[in-house]
């Protein structure tokens, strides 16, 4: 059965984006198109309309470099130049900002034999002194992206890429992010991004300016499941703000008798991990309609007994305390309850596995 691993990782930043009539603001972003040259150059990238600036302000080590230009039409502008470090074992972009901000940092990282040597480069990404994570390009037109959820510590920030072995480390956009303080808390660390899925057919995925903090979600079809949509408006205005697209499409079971089930295995058998649902009820239910489960994981622990989804609004269940698994494995059973009379439903889901950082980054 296919799982939720990796969904986001391979994820080539081309596909048509879904417009949106409305301008959002982008205040509060950063996004840096590394290598663009010269410093003070911006432009708007098209399909987004995400206004990309140069990383010059931020970095004064690297070498700036283009993806070979045949590829240019499989991605967005901002992975058409890159910051490479053939120099110096670590090269940090530095950001003054302002301690206790909550955000979102997306490093995006396109090779497109750059360099022409046909080599796929390995390194790390730190954040501070703290590794955060393990980039292995996996071919010259795949797009690798990694995405953190994290709160400052201090009134700077630092994200270094870290040479490991003999190839030379690259970085083709920078973005950050602001979130709301009140969402995606922690006990302690900040959040990798293993997942972001909407459950619906449709081939796009959605981010700014559909998702107004820029969040990144792919689509995702379960295995014998069916998928329902609206064309009403749905509220999506609880603190977690997902966009109406991924409000409008939810999964339930092909065989409307069965359990729904979600799986995937979190790499590091001690990982720890926050795990957000999204669910509003987007079918029209008779008067004598009920829609209740439970959901259980891991063989019968209890995540949430009960849940009717409110009409045409988003509910948001996550765990307060990080969970983990013996075996890194999780599965969530969502189970119609005795008094139900339709199939369980989920909209949207997102997988983090705690990252903690030792002393203050
Ligand atoms: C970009 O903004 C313009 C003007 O506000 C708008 O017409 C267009 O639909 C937007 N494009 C996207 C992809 O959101
Ligand atoms: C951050 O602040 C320091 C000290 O005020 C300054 O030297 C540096 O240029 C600033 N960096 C950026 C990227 O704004
Ligand atoms: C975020 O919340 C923390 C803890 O509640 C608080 O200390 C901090 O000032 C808040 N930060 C912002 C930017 O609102
Ligand atoms: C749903 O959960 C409740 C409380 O944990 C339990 O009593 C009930 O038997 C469960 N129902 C089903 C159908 O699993
Ligand atoms: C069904 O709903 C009734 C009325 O709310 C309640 O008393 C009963 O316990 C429920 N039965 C099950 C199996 O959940």
């Amino acid at each position: 059965m296919k799982t939720l691993n990796g969904v986001l990782l391979l994820l080539i930043i081309t596909f048509a984006f879904l417009q949106s009539a409305q301008s959002q603001d982008q205040s509060g972003f950063i996004s840096l198109d590394c290598g663009l040259v010269p410093k003070d150059t911006t432009y708007t990238e098209k399909t987004t309309n995400i206004t990309y600036v140069s990383d010059g302000n931020h970095i004064d080590s690297g070498v700036v470099g283009k993806i070979d230009e045949t590829l240019r039409t499989q991605f967005q502008q901002q992975a058409w130049n890159l910051r490479s470090f053939p120099e110096g074992e670590r090269n940090c972009y530095n950001f003054n900002l302002t301690r206790n901000q909550k955000y979102l940092i997306r490093g995006t990282f396109v090779y497109g034999n750059y360099d022409g040597l046909n080599q796929l480069p390995s390194f790390d990404l730190h954040i501070g002194s703290t590794k955060w994570a393990s980039i292995s390009i996996r071919g010259v037109a795949t797009g690798s992206i990694r995405e953190i959820i994290h709160v400052l510590t201090q009134d700077r920030l630092q994200v270094c890429l870290v040479k490991t072995g003999v190839t030379t480390p690259f970085i083709s956009s920078l973005e950050l992010r602001p979130l709301n303080n009140g969402t995606y808390v922690t006990q302690t660390g900040s959040l990798m991004l293993v997942s972001r899925v909407y459950f619906s057919p449709s081939p796009s995925f959605i981010r700014y300016d559909e998702d107004i903090h820029d969040r990144v979600w792919m689509p995702y079809v379960g295995a014998k499941t069916s998928s329902l949509r609206t064309d009403l408006e749905v509220d999506t205005s609880n603190l977690y703000k997902v966009p109406q697209l991924v409000a409008k499409t939810a999964m339930i079971p092909a065989n409307p008798s069965e359990a729904l089930s979600l799986e995937w295995t979190l790499a590091g058998i001690t990982a720890q991990s926050y795990i957000y649902m999204h669910f509003a009820e987007i079918q029209n239910l008779e008067a004598n309609e009920i829609r209740e489960f439970n959901i259980t994981y891991n063989g019968g622990l209890n995540w949430f007994s009960f849940f009717r989804p409110a009409k045409l609004s988003v509910t948001t269940i996550f765990n307060p305390r990080a969970v983990s698994s013996p075996d890194g494995r999780f599965k969530f059973t969502f189970a119609m309850t005795g008094n139900s009379t339709l199939p369980p439903l989920i909209n949207a889901l997102e997988i983090y596995k705690v990252l903690d950082f030792p002393s203050d980054a």
